[in-house]
């Protein structure tokens, strides 16, 4: 029915523009795409499809849209969130332990439903080629960061939100309509839209001025304290974390596999949302997608249900307190002994190096911040001041 009468609409209008005389030529629709910037030392494959390039212009309404509150196409004040509610740049796109929205290692979504699992960060996602969520039920390329943000925006412990009521309630914003002319050529808000510029300004989230980059480009050397720390993290006999989180050779500091790292399952392997509810296989009972290490100091709290706060606490985990299942991923080499047995001088080296992938210039990378406001007050913070966003209250 609806379409019947756009048809009915476009057959009327042309024919009024026939009537009238010459038709004004139409301005060609020139976006000025660019290609992600890729660190010289990173994958150069990236999920980029050719169907949702970057533009500048989109990056820009995926920017606003980010952190526009009014997103979530609710009305109810309760119920307004945005990405960066959860996401939030000074936490490297994490939540932060401070978060209103975090409860037990949970996120509090608008209809007031707790998320499945804890958070996960938003850092170099275009590079992510194999699989999203921790349960990596999203596998690319059947499933892109495209799918994931039209989910999150529709899951009801997320923004609870309908396409219609959010296509409408952005449509509604007059500030909008000439963004999306700008990035996409019309000035029509259609929920597709929203999802493919959200996920162009996500995709330009990329940290690679770590300390540990600049030693990697040879700008900075790496302190004895923290040479040693790289060195266990990359040793089998050491901390032998490089399997599954990387190093010089993977500088995601993940692979993106999905097993069991050998915590205590304090739900006895029953949660329903474990890569085994994807694959029905037992034994991947437990198992979660390995996350990046890369601004592991502003991401707590950590792990897939946010049990721990400090890095302190995880290096002690796989130190002494790996649980042996017949879950667990082969590549814990030192299960039999409860883990890798560090010494306190060697925990503290691992911590030093852990912290060497800190990017403070991506947490306070202007172009990655609220674009509602100047000053550098975290947007929830703007929020909860009841400033908001302009116009979000309803
Ligand atoms: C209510 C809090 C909340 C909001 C709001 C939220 N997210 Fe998330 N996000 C999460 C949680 C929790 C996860 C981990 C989900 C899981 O795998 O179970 C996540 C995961 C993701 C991932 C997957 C990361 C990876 O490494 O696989 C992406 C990408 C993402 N969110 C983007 C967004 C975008 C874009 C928005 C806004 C449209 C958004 N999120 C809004 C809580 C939130
Ligand atoms: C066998 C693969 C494997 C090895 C080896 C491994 N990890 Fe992990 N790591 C994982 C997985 C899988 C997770 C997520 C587990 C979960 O949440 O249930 C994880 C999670 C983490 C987290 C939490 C990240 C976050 O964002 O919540 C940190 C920190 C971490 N690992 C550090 C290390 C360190 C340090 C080492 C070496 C001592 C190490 N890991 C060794 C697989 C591994």
């Amino acid at each position: 029915m609806r379409l019947f009468w756009k048809c009915t609409f476009c057959a009327v209008s042309a024919a009024v523009a026939v009537a009238c005389g010459p038709v004004e030529p139409e301005k060609v629709f020139e976006p000025s795409y660019f290609d992600l910037p890729v660190p010289e030392y990173f994958p150069t494959l990236t999920n980029v499809p050719a169907s949702n390039r970057l533009s500048e212009e989109g990056v820009r309404l995926g920017r606003h849209l980010f952190y526009d509150i009014r997103l979530s196409g609710s009305y109810r004040a309760e119920g307004m969130l945005s990405c960066a509610s959860c996401h939030r740049q000074e936490n490297a796109f994490e939540c932060g332990l401070d978060n209103p929205r975090l409860d037990n290692g949970r996120m509090t979504g608008a209809a007031g439903l707790q998320t499945a699992h804890g958070m996960l960060p938003l850092i170099n996602i275009a590079f992510n080629t194999r699989c999203f969520g921790w349960n990596g039920a999203l596998e690319y390329p059947e499933s892109n960061l495209e799918t994931l943000i039209a989910r999150t925006l529709v899951d009801s412990t997320e923004f609870a939100g309908t396409e219609q009521a959010i296509e409408q309630r952005i449509a509604g914003i007059p500030f909008y309509p000439p963004l999306f002319q700008e990035a996409f050529g019309s000035s029509e808000v259609t929920f597709d839209r929203i999802v493919s510029a959200i996920a162009q300004f996500v995709r330009t989230l990329v940290s690679s001025n770590s300390k540990f980059d600049r030693y990697m480009r040879g700008e900075a050397q790496l302190s004895p304290e923290e040479m040693r720390g790289y060195v266990l993290f990359t040793t089998e006999e050491g901390a032998d974390c490089f399997h599954c989180h990387g190093g010089a050779g993977n500088v995601l500091f993940s692979t993106y596999d999905i097993l069991v790292n050998g915590l205590d399952p304090q739900e006895a392997f029953t949660d329903p949302y474990d890569r085994y509810s994807v694959t029905g296989d037992p034994m991947d009972k437990g198992a979660y997608r390995i996350p990046t290490l890369r601004n592991i100091a502003y991401t707590a709290p950590y792990m897939h249900d946010g049990r721990f706060s400090t890095l302190g606490e995880v290096i002690d985990q796989y130190s002494e307190n790996v649980f042996h299942s017949p879950y667990i991923s082969p590549l814990m080499h030192h299960v039999n002994d409860n883990g890798v047995q560090l010494t306190a001088s060697e925990k503290q080296c691992l911590e030093a190096f852990l912290l060497c992938l800190s990017d403070e210039e991506f947490i306070r990378n202007p172009d990655f911040s609220n674009p509602f406001v100047q000053d550098t007050v975290p947007a929830q913070a703007q929020v909860q001041a009841g400033k908001g966003v302009p116009g979000s209250r309803p």
